[in-house]
C-alpha cells in the first residue's frame, strides 16, 4: 500500500527534485508488530488548529488504541492566528496589547477551562468606562453606567427584551457543551439541533423586530455592537451573530495574551510544528494526503485537519474536493493601535458641552439618511499604558475601520500620537442570514473546522468546531469506542465532562 501511494508520488513530482525521502512514507519495518501511527496534517495553528492538536493528544492519552503522529503547519511565525499582540512603543516594558481577538465570556467553556488548567490568569479586558453611540450627523453620548437615559432613550422593554433574547440563544448555544449532543458532519444539522436556524436565517434588525424590539434600540444599540464585533450592520447581519454580539456577560481576556491558551494546545499536543511553512497544496492520493508546502518538502498524511479559511489560505487542489469549499468572502479589517496622552478632540464629534468619549460605537444611521459613511466602527480606550512613557500617563487606543486612517486623521482627532501599529485582518465571516454552510467534511480523510465560522466566528467556537473534527475522525479511523463520554476518567474542576477534554 505504501509501495503504492509512493509510486503516485513520484509521478506527480517528478518536476520537484528537491525531495528524496517523503516523511511519513516510512518502509515496512517487519521486526515491529506495532500498527503505524495514523498521520495527521493539521493545517493552521490559530484557536481551530492548536486545539485540534490537543483533543488529538488528548485523546491518544486516554487510549492505548490511538496512536498518532501530529504535524502542524503554519504559514505564519507564531502560534495564535488572529489572536495576537503587539507592545505599545514596541516594547517589551509595556503590557502587550491584543491585535486581533480580545475577548471571550463565561459561556466559552473550553477558554474557561484551559486558562485554568494552564494555569493563566483572566483579567477584565481593556477598555475604560464613558461610552458613545455615533450615528453620523446626529451624536448622542451617555456613560454605559448611565442606565437612566438608557431606559429614557429606548424604553425599558426594548433592552430587558433584548437581553432575554441573548440569555435565550446562549442557552441553546450552551448544549453544544452536552454529551449527549451529536457531532455533526454538517454544521445546518447542529444549528437545527440547537434550535438556532430561526436565527440564523434572518437579519438580526428582523428578528428583534419580530420580537417586539423598538427599531431606535436595534439601529443605535445593537448595531453599535455589531459593527464593534463583526463590522456588519443589523440589517445584513443574521440575527445569531447578532445576539452574539449581545452577549458580554464575564468577559474576559488572558493576561498577557490570549495566544498563551493557544500555544499552551500546541505545546502540550507535542505535535510537531512547522512554522514559517506554508501548504501549497492538497492532493488526495489512492488512501492519503499529499501536502506540498513553502519549504519545498512533500509529506503524506493519512488524514488533514483544514484549519484556515478554506479561500483565504491559498491551499491549491489539483483536483477538486468531493463537496466543494463554496467561496466565503471576509470583512477586510483595519486596525490601527496608538498611544496618546490626551483624550480624543470634542470637535471632532460636534460635541460642545460634553467632555470626550473614551469608547465611541458608530451606527449606519447616518447613512441612511444620505451622511457619509462612519470615518471609524469603533474606538476604545484601552487603558492606561502600564508605565508613563517620557515621563507622560499615556493611554493605549485601538481603532477598528474599514478604510486605513491617516497619520494626519489621527493628530486631528487625538492630537500628539506617540506610537503607531496598523494592521489588517481578514477578520471575519461577512455573515448574511443563511440556512447552509460550507461542509465539515469536504473529502475523504479531510476536516474542514472553519465550517464553523459562518455560523458564529469566535475563538471559542472554533475550538467547539475543532473538537467535532476530531471526534469524527478519531470514529472514523479508530473503534468508535475511544470518543465514547461513558467512559470518561478526567472531569473539569465543577465536574463536568466535556468534550475534547474528557471524551
Ligand atoms: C480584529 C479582530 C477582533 C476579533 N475579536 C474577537 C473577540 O474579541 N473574541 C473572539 O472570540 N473572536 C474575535 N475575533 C475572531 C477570532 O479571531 C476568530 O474567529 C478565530 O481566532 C479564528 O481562529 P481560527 O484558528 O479558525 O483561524 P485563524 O486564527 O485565522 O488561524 C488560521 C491560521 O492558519 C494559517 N494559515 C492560513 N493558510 C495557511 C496555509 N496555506 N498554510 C499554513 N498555514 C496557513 C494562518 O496563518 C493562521 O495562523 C476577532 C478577529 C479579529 C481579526
Ligand atoms: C498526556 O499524558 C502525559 C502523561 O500523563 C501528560 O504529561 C501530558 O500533558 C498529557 N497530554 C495531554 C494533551 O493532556
Ligand atoms: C443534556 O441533554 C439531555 C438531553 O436533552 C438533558 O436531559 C440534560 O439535562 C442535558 N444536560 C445538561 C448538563 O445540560
Ligand atoms: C425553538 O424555537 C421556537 C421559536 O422560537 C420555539 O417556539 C420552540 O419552542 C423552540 N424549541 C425548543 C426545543 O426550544
Ligand atoms: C494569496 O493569493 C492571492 C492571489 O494570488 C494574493 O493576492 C495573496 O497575497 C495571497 N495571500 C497570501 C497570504 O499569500
Ligand atoms: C455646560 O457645562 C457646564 C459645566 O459643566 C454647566 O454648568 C452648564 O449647565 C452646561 N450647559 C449646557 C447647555 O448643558
Amino acid at each position: 500500500m505504501i509501495g503504492g501511494s509512493l509510486t503516485s508520488v513520484l509521478v506527480l513530482l517528478t518536476s520537484c527534485h528537491l525531495f528524496t525521502v517523503l516523511p511519513g512514507a516510512h518502509a515496512a519495518d517487519a521486526s515491529s508488530k506495532q500498527r503505524k501511527p495514523h498521520r495527521v496534517a493539521i493545517i493552521g495553528a490559530g484557536a481551530a488548529g492548536s486545539s485540534a492538536a490537543y483533543w488529538l493528544a488528548r485523546a491518544s492519552n486516554r487510549s492505548k488504541e490511538v496512536e498518532l503522529e501530529i504535524e502542524v503547519f503554519e504559514r505564519e511565525g507564531y502560534i495564535g492566528g488572529r489572536s495576537t499582540v503587539v507592545f505599545p512603543h514596541n516594547s517589551k516594558a509595556f503590557q502587550p496589547v491584543e491585535l486581533g481577538a480580545s475577548i471571550f465570556v463565561t459561556a466559552n467553556k473550553n477558554l474557561i477551562r484551559a486558562a485554568q488548567e494552564f494555569g493563566l490568569t483572566l483579567t477584565a479586558p481593556g477598555g475604560e468606562l464613558g461610552g458613545l453611540e455615533f450615528g453620523m450627523g446626529r451624536v448622542f453620548g451617555f456613560s454605559q453606567a448611565d442606565d437612566a437615559r438608557l431606559v429614557a432613550r429606548y424604553g425599558l422593554d426594548s433592552i430587558t427584551r433584548t437581553q432575554d433574547l441573548t440569555q435565550d440563544m446562549l442557552n441553546h448555544y450552551l448544549e453544544l457543551y452536552n454529551t449527549t449532543t451529536p457531532d455533526w458532519k454538517d454544521v445546518a444539522r447542529i444549528s437545527a439541533f440547537l434550535n438556532l436556524t430561526r436565527l440564523t436565517s434572518q437579519t438580526t434588525e428582523a428578528y428583534l423586530r419580530s420580537q417586539g424590539v423598538g427599531e431606535k434600540y436595534i439601529v443605535e444599540m445593537v448595531e453599535g455592537d455589531t459593527r464593534a464585533n463583526y463590522a456588519q450592520n443589523t440589517d445584513k447581519i443574521h440575527a445569531l451573530e447578532g445576539l452574539v454580539s449581545e452577549a458580554v456577560t464575564g468577559a474576559s481576556s488572558v493576561a498577557g495574551g490570549n495566544f498563551q491558551i493557544f500555544h499552551q494546545f500546541v505545546q502540550r499536543s507535542g505535535a510537531r510544528v512547522h512554522l514559517n511553512t506554508e501548504v501549497k497544496s492538497l492532493t488526495k492520493l489512492s488512501k492519503q494526503w499529499l501536502l506540498t508546502t513553502s519549504n519545498g518538502t512533500p509529506y503524506l498524511f493519512d488524514s488533514v485537519i483544514l484549519a484556515a479559511p478554506f479561500h483565504l489560505s491559498n491551499i491549491t487542489t489539483p483536483h477538486a474536493f468531493h463537496t466543494p469549499i463554496p467561496p466565503q468572502p471576509y470583512i477586510h479589517l483595519h486596525v490601527t493601535l496608538l498611544t496618546t496622552s490626551s483624550t480624543p478632540k470634542s470637535s471632532y464629534f460636534h460635541l460642545k458641552n460634553t467632555s470626550a468619549p473614551v469608547t465611541v460605537l458608530t451606527t449606519s444611521e447616518g447613512v441612511t439618511h444620505g451622511g457619509p459613511n462612519p470615518e471609524f466602527n469603533s474606538l476604545t480606550y484601552q487603558g492606561p499604558l502600564s508605565a508613563p512613557f517620557r515621563g507622560r500617563e499615556e493611554h493605549v487606543v485601538k481603532l477598528f475601520s474599514e478604510q486605513e486612517v491617516g497619520d494626519e486623521w489621527l493628530r486631528s482627532v487625538f492630537g500628539e500620537v506617540t506610537w503607531v501599529y496598523r494592521k489588517q485582518w481578514d477578520s471575519y465571516p461577512i455573515l448574511p442570514p443563511t440556512t447552509s454552510f460550507p461542509p465539515v467534511v469536504p473529502d475523504e480523510n479531510l476536516y474542514y473546522v472553519n465550517s464553523f465560522e459562518p455560523f458564529i466566528s469566535t475563538m471559542e467556537t472554533e475550538t467547539v468546531s475543532s473538537s467535532n473534527a476530531v471526534r469524527l475522525l478519531l470514529a472514523n479511523v479508530f473503534d468508535q469506542r475511544v470518543i465514547s463520554c461513558e467512559v470518561a476518567t478526567t472531569r473539569s474542576t465543577d465536574g463536568e465532562i466535556m468534550k475534547g477534554w474528557d471524551c
